[in-house]
């Protein structure tokens, strides 16, 4: 087992009407003057963004709004937020909506308390040293951004598509209520079904430290998301199955699963990073089009672990060699993904990249990541080549 940190600073406010809490949370931590921050339009269609504003106007809380942080949010509306949050003296941000609302968010409150260009922290050019206070009310289960350090932010140029971690990115108050995501595609539900699993077995499939309060916390948060998926792909507007798979949504991405391990794999992420990036699939898609090749690539080097999930999260029968218990793991996670209509391979994710695009996607990624990375099979340029070659 490794030491480790876990710093989850952010206050939850979780259940019914929650939103209506959000003025008195604003308060609370100091903000006298928001950025309301929200994505293409579905918090307005909804309702959300009028409710939220009569609450604010009802309690004397002055705020400015900025929509259209698409899916792979851009840097170039995380520019036009820095400077209208300068010229309105913002001192609060509040993301409604999405992963990508709130990384974006984040990235906005980089750019105000860092100097210099805020690309450079995506970049991997410097640390940023402070933030500007964020607050959230979620309206996706998915990248568990509204507790997570993390925010990944597209370049248009050169389609770079970069995450940046710190703590200082991490929001003072997270407004969960399950209702808000009923609204939700099913294909959205499914897709943030699969990156909350994505998350938990990040740091699953890892060769350093054990713990084992860690794996079954990440064992049981994998198969209540498992269940519940399945019951909403059957019944969408079951509240507490939402509840299940939003409060998982949190759990597998503020730190609690990767206690005592190494910190994590984190590869099919990376490759991923670079789909989202070139062709703009949504995010929990591209992740379960690639990880059925990432897994058979490196299960070998890390088998104890296949093994133990194929038994304990995927029901695999204990019988015959680790080997073939691994592979039964693996295949029945990709039948799950299938059952909740998720692709399994570039073409079911409906991109058919040339050999040079799939050369571009190992190059850049191999930059991302400085050569190499991973934790189950540490993987450099060819490895990733080969990857995403298998995943045609
Ligand atoms: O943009 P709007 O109109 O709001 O529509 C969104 C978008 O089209 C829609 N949606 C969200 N809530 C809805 C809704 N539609 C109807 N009803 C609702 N209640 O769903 C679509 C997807 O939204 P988005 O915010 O893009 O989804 P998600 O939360 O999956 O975020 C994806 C982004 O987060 C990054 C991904 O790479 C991607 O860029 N990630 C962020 C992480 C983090 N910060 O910790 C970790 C993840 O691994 C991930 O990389
Ligand atoms: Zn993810």
């Amino acid at each position: 087992m490794f030491d480790f940190k876990y710093f989850t600073p952010t206050k939850v406010i979780f259940g019914k009407n929650t939103e209506s809490k959000v003025a008195d949370l604003i308060k609370e931590f100091g903000g006298t003057k928001v950025l309301i921050h929200y994505g293409g339009g579905s918090v307005v269609r909804s309702g959300l963004l009028q409710k939220v504003t009569d609450t604010l106007d009802a309690a004397g809380i002055s705020y400015v709004t900025l929509g259209g942080a698409v899916p792979n949010p851009h840097l170039g509306l995380v520019y036009e937020g820095i400077e209208l949050c300068r010229k309105e003296n913002v001192d609060f941000l509040l993301a409604v909506g999405g992963g990508s609302a709130i990384d974006s968010a984040k990235a906005i409150g980089y750019g105000l308390a860092n100097e210099g260009d805020v690309w450079d922290l995506y970049d991997y050019k410097k640390q940023g040293t402070a933030s500007v206070p964020l607050g959230v009310i979620l309206t996706i289960a998915a990248t568990g951004s509204e507790m997570s350090d993390s925010s990944v932010i597209t370049k248009e140029e050169g389609l770079v598509k970069r995450g940046y971690s710190s703590d200082f990115g991490r929001p003072k108050f997270a407004i969960m209520n399950p209702e808000l995501t009923m609204t939700l595609p099913d294909y959205q539900t499914a897709c943030g079904c699969t990156d909350i699993m994505m998350h938990t077995m990040e740091r699953y499939f890892t060769n350093g430290g054990n713990m084992e309060i860690t794996d079954a916390l990440a064992e049981g948060l994998l198969r209540t998301v498992k269940a519940n998926a399945i019951i909403l792909r059957d019944d969408p507007k079951n509240y507490d199955a939402r509840a299940e798979v939003m409060w998982a949504g949190s759990l597998a991405h503020n730190g609690l699963t990767g206690c005592g391990n190494d910190g994590g794999d984190w590869m099919t992420h990376k490759l991923e990073h670079e789909l989202g990036g070139l062709y703009d699939v949504a995010h929990g898609a591209g992740l379960a089009a690639i990880w059925g090749s990432w897994a058979r690539y490196v299960y070998k080097n890390c088998l104890s672990r296949f093994k133990k999930f194929a038994i304990n999260v995927m029901d695999v029968e204990d019988r015959g060699t680790d080997e073939e218990i691994a592979l039964c793991g693996i295949e029945a996670m990709e039948d799950f993904y299938r059952s909740i209509h998720m692709p399994t391979n570039l073409r079911e994710l409906g991109v058919e990249p040339t050999e040079d695009e799939l050369k571009l996607m190992a190059k850049k990624c191999a930059i991302g990541v400085d050569g190499e990375m991973g934790s189950a099979r540490v993987l450099n340029e060819e490895d990733m080549l080969a990857i995403y070659r298998a995943s045609m």
